[in-house]
């Protein structure tokens, strides 16, 4: 069986490759290409090198600033040729992101079956997050075969209309990857890392990149943070800064010549996912890291509206605060003060799977090959 695996971003890219070295585990059953879109470049990379997967097409379409519809044209044009000529039986997409939207459509104009990974997400909110809740609907609709994480994400896929027998509950790929990337003896590359002392100081991690959260919200999310380091003189926060140079510029702004507030580069995979590992808590707007630090026990903060994760809030590792900076500082210094209700969120069982997603989907595309 043919497989094209089709990723773009750095998120899609970690949690595909375990797929894509469950299927080359099987080489009697699959021939495996890979398709990078290049959505990202220097974080696509980083974790390329880590997996050690080597595409054999990478489209290059990043571009400084590039709008929505330029990474959708450019994804959709760039698959054409290659889906054309390899002729794949099915053609796997993750999540939600334009590539993973575009890469089904590309798929779809080819007449090649889409097999959706990390299906069934959703906010029930087309604006948020935007533009990734409509990706995955437009995904949904185009896809044959619906790998969903968990039964819940199942059920949203039946009460669209899917058929049973389209959708199988695999678990998440992320927590292969991870269980892979963790380790006690772990050094840090990063001089900022490397420095860190966890006994003495207790470490935040900080991300933010959704577009709903550009502008004043992100400026708040900022406020929060600037209070809580005043407050908690044993308290540092690391901020990896996506690249995006939007981003960048604000969180420039809003940290200058704070000594305990490390603004970072993004770290490789390895180095991100032992951090996580480190910290004592973490305040995000990412989605990956709802599903990453509930397995390696750590409370996580979401800095949003909504979320498409809530398995991990009903199991109480998560804790939606939002954008108000009054909401997220008071959550954060509960936790930093109340050790029971920091040991009730660390110690929350993770609902997002058991490492064994990526072997579950080589085997069902096998076994769903003649249907
Ligand atoms: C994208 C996905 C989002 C996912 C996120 C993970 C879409 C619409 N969004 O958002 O769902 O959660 O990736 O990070 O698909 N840049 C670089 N180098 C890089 C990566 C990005 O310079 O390696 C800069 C570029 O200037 C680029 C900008 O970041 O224009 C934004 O990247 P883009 O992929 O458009 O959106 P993300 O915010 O990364």
């Amino acid at each position: 069986m043919k497989v094209m695996v089709v990723f773009g971003t750095r998120p899609e890219a970690i949690k595909m490759a375990p797929v894509v070295k469950a299927l080359r585990a099987r080489p009697e059953r699959f021939t495996v290409r890979v398709a990078v879109t290049g959505q990202h470049r220097e974080m696509l990379d980083q974790v390329l090198d880590f997996f050690q997967l080597t595409p054999d097409y990478d489209l290059g379409i990043m571009r400084h600033g590039q709008s929505l519809s330029d990474i959708t044209c450019r994804v959709l044009k760039g698959l054409e040729g290659i889906i054309g000529e390899e002729k794949p039986e099915i053609v796997l997409v993750h999540g939600d992101t334009t590539t993973t939207f575009a890469g089904s459509l590309a798929a779809f104009y080819q007449r090649v079956s889409v097999g959706h990974v990390e299906a069934g997400l959703r906010s029930h909110d087309p604006y948020n997050p935007f533009p990734e809740e409509m990706n995955r609907r437009l995904t949904g609709a185009l896809a044959a075969l619906h790998f969903a994480p968990t039964d819940r994400a199942a059920e949203n896929l039946r009460r669209e209309g899917v058929p049973d027998s389209r959708i199988f509950v695999t678990g998440n790929t992320v927590i292969d990857a991870l269980l892979g990337a963790v380790s006690e003896d772990y050094v840090f590359q990063d001089p900022v890392l490397k420095d860190l002392n966890f006994q003495d100081e207790r470490v935040i991690l900080l991300t933010t990149h959704r577009r709903e959260n550009w502008g004043q919200p992100m400026e708040r999310i900022f406020s929060a943070v600037r209070q809580l380091v005043a407050s908690f003189p044993d308290v540092r926060v690391i901020f990896p800064v996506h690249k995006n140079p939007r981003i960048r510029e604000a969180a420039g702004r809003a940290f200058a010549g704070l000594s305990r507030v490390n603004l970072i580069e993004p770290p490789g995979y390895e180095e991100f996912a032992n951090l996580m590992a480190r910290v004592y808590l973490l305040l995000t707007d990412s989605g990956g890291l709802q599903e990453e630090a509930p397995s390696l026990g750590k409370p996580v903060l979401v800095l949003r509206e909504t979320t498409e994760r809530p398995e991990g809030i009903e199991a109480g590792t998560n804790l939606l605060v939002g954008t108000d900076p009054q909401r997220i500082a008071a959550e954060t210094t509960r936790l930093l003060t109340d050790k029971e209700a920091y040991r009730k969120m660390a110690e929350a069982p993770n609902p997002f799977g058991d490492g064994r997603a990526a072997e579950r989907i080589a085997d069902i595309l096998w076994q769903e090959r003649k249907r």
